[in-house]
């Protein structure tokens, strides 16, 4: 799947991140959000730029994931703005630098765009095989009544398969977002 999401062209994918922000708008938990994680498209991830923008136009607030913690593996979440200045971390992804007192932690943002590998029509997720987004958002496994943030994953829908094989410690999504579809769980 990540090779297939990569042969794609850049026109393709361009389309596909105007497509997923037009799914999203009729969604009324989005609309909803003031306070949105995203992400900065790599490996062929659908990039979120417009919905960036969309944010930003809106004057809700938007959030981009940054490593923390030694060996830690977990996410902290900076505020990204268009006067945001980006250190590369480990992975090469760029992060806003933003001192760690001001950072969000994971709990408290409204809702979550994460990248994912592969999607079934359950809601689990599988994702790059680090464990920073289940680690990160952990504590959704130990609620069944008040579910914030709410967690989306943004696919292509080829990225959909039967059946995936769920680890305890995986996270689902409460919904996935394509470029054609908004399915909820
Ligand atoms: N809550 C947790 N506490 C401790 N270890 C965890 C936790 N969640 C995941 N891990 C570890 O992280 C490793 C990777 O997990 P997994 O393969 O599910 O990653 P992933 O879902 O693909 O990645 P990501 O969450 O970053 O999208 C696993 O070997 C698991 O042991
Ligand atoms: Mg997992």
């Amino acid at each position: 799947m990540r090779q297939q999401r990569s042969e794609l062209t850049e026109s393709v994918q361009q389309a596909a991140g105007f497509d997923v922000l037009k799914q999203l708008k009729n969604y009324s938990a989005f609309q909803a959000s003031h306070r949105v994680a995203a992400y900065l498209a790599n490996d062929g991830e659908i990039p979120l730029s417009p919905t960036i923008a969309h944010l930003w136009h809106k004057n809700r607030k938007c959030y981009l994931p940054v490593l923390f913690g030694f060996g830690g593996r977990r996410m902290h979440f900076s505020h990204y703005h268009s006067k945001s200045h980006f250190s590369n971390n480990k992975y090469d992804i760029p992060e806003p630098v933003v001192p760690i007192k001001e950072q969000l932690k994971s709990n408290a943002l409204d809702l979550v765009l994460m990248p994912l590998v592969a999607f079934d029509g359950i809601g689990n997720r599988l994702g790059m095989g680090g464990g920073y987004y289940d680690r990160s958002f952990e504590f959704l496994r130990f609620r069944s009544v008040w579910k914030k943030p709410r967690l989306i994953g943004v696919a292509y829908d080829f990225q959909q398969v039967d059946i995936l094989q769920s680890d305890p410690w995986d996270v689902p999504v409460d919904a996935i977002v394509t470029p054609t579809r908004l399915i909820r769980f």
